[in-house]
């Protein structure tokens, strides 16, 4: 709902804002060693050495296409995938600019032309992470005008060879917070050759939530919890992303067990979607580029529950009818209201289930319109309620999941006058 003071926001800003929730992408040289993309940092490989990985890198395993699917299974509607990462290394051919790419390792292939033709197929759209620090280019520790313009012709061959991209997710400006980035520069071409990509620049973890530069179409919140934005004010309607790892490493950690749950997983995309913002989750595929089994499992049970909840995920407007504790609602464009209730138990025999906990009235405030009906959007079953129209405070009575059934967040639905 468009307010007084907040600018509305462009198409590209608008379609990103719709699209919800996305997979990330980290793949790359370092996935061959299996401990995180910083691992040539952290574990003080020295350079030449990090190198020879090159030699090894087969992409035998990577297969676009399943990954895309993998992804729209999960109600996924893009992703965004590490073109280039800090090591300087890049997945795509750089036409001339640097030997450091995939087109000159076993894999012989420029795995972004099939990431980006796999993406279109699934109907996903496609995002480009891409370094802007680099820790192979000496040019970047040397002589950093020449390195910006590398980084430049780098982006414009990412802007120029795989037709209209979804956006550019830039990462490392951090590194030289001192140094003139000339981002108008840079910002300047994408906007002249990719009208309608989204500009990102993650500000880390540091700065969650900041915008860096006017061209910035959505802050970043990595590892986070994305805050509601104040967008009275801005110059231009600002949107919000939140990055998370589905264990702990964004590229693939072999000995990483901290895996996330499925609860959890749905809980994010819920905080997410309760702010406006958009939520991208991570996985690592393997040295060979398969995502493992057991993150395209976890990712197919969130598209299960999206596939009874994802309406109001991907339609639903942040909303000032507020709910207690975690509780929160969502509005579409058309009047729908919508009402996340967290920590229902299951209303099972007390032999079998923990019983009945969470269930009970709960309390919306903020509502003025008339409520007609309130009902589990999942089943249908109709929910009693009261209604106080001078203080907007709307009380339902909300069941507990029946027997067989565990939804996590359950989602009930009102009509309107
Ligand atoms: C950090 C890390 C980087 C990772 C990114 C994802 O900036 O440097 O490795 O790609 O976060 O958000």
């Amino acid at each position: 709902m468009e307010k007084a003071g907040i600018p509305a926001p462009e198409p590209r800003v608008e379609r990103f804002e719709k699209l919800g929730f996305g997979m990330f992408i980290h793949w790359g040289l370092y996935s061959q060693l299996g401990q995180g993309e910083w691992i040539q940092r952290i574990g003080n490989i020295p350079g030449p050495e990090y190198a020879k990985l090159k030699e090894t890198f087969t992409a035998s395993e990577f297969k676009p296409k399943e990954i895309a699917r993998a992804a729209k299974r999960a109600g996924m509607n893009y992703i965004t995938i590490t073109t280039r990462h800090h090591d300087g290394f890049s997945l795509y051919d750089t036409r001339g600019l640097s030997e450091y790419d995939a087109l000159h390792t076993p894999a012989k292939r420029d795995l972004i032309a099939e990431f980006v033709d796999a993406c279109r197929e699934e109907g996903l759209l496609p995002m480009f992470y891409h370094t802007t620090l680099d820790w192979y280019q000496e040019s970047y520790v040397n002589d950093f005008t020449a390195y910006l313009d590398y980084l430049y012709r780098s982006v414009e061959i990412l802007c120029t060879r795989y037709g209209p991209i979804g956006g550019f997710w830039f990462d490392g400006n951090w590194d030289k917070p001192e140094e003139d980035w000339k981002l108008d520069e840079l910002y300047g071409m994408i906007r002249r050759l990719q009208p309608e990509a989204m500009i990102v620049n993650n500000t880390g973890l540091e700065h969650r939530g900041e915008v860096g530069h006017p061209e910035i179409d959505s802050v970043t919140y990595e590892q986070g919890r994305p805050k509601p934005m104040d967008r009275r004010g801005m110059s231009k309607y600002v949107t919000a992303e939140m990055c998370e790892t589905i264990n702990d490493h964004w590229g693939i950690g072999k000995a990483d067990f901290m895996y996330k749950s499925v609860p959890a997983l749905i809980e994010s995309l819920c905080a997410c979607r309760k702010v406006g913002a958009n939520y991208l989750l991570n996985v690592g595929p393997t040295a060979e580029g398969q995502i493992l089994p057991v993150q395209t499992a976890m990712l197919e049970m969130v598209g299960d529950w999206l596939r009874i909840f994802g309406q109001p995920i991907y339609e639903g407007k942040p909303s000032d009818i507020e709910g207690e504790g975690d509780n929160f609602a969502l509005e579409t464009s058309d009047g729908k209201l919508y009402l996340f209730i967290y920590h229902l138990k299951i209303s099972g025999h007390a032999n079998v289930t923990v019983n009945g906990g969470g269930a009970g009235e709960k309390t919306f405030t903020g509502l003025q319109r008339k409520v007609e009906s309130v009902r589990w959007l999942d089943n249908g079953e109709e929910l009693s309620f009261t209604q106080d129209g001078e203080t907007g405070t709307l009380r339902f009575h909300a069941t507990g999941f029946p027997y067989g059934v565990n939804y996590v967040v359950r989602v009930a639905e009102a009509t309107t006058a």
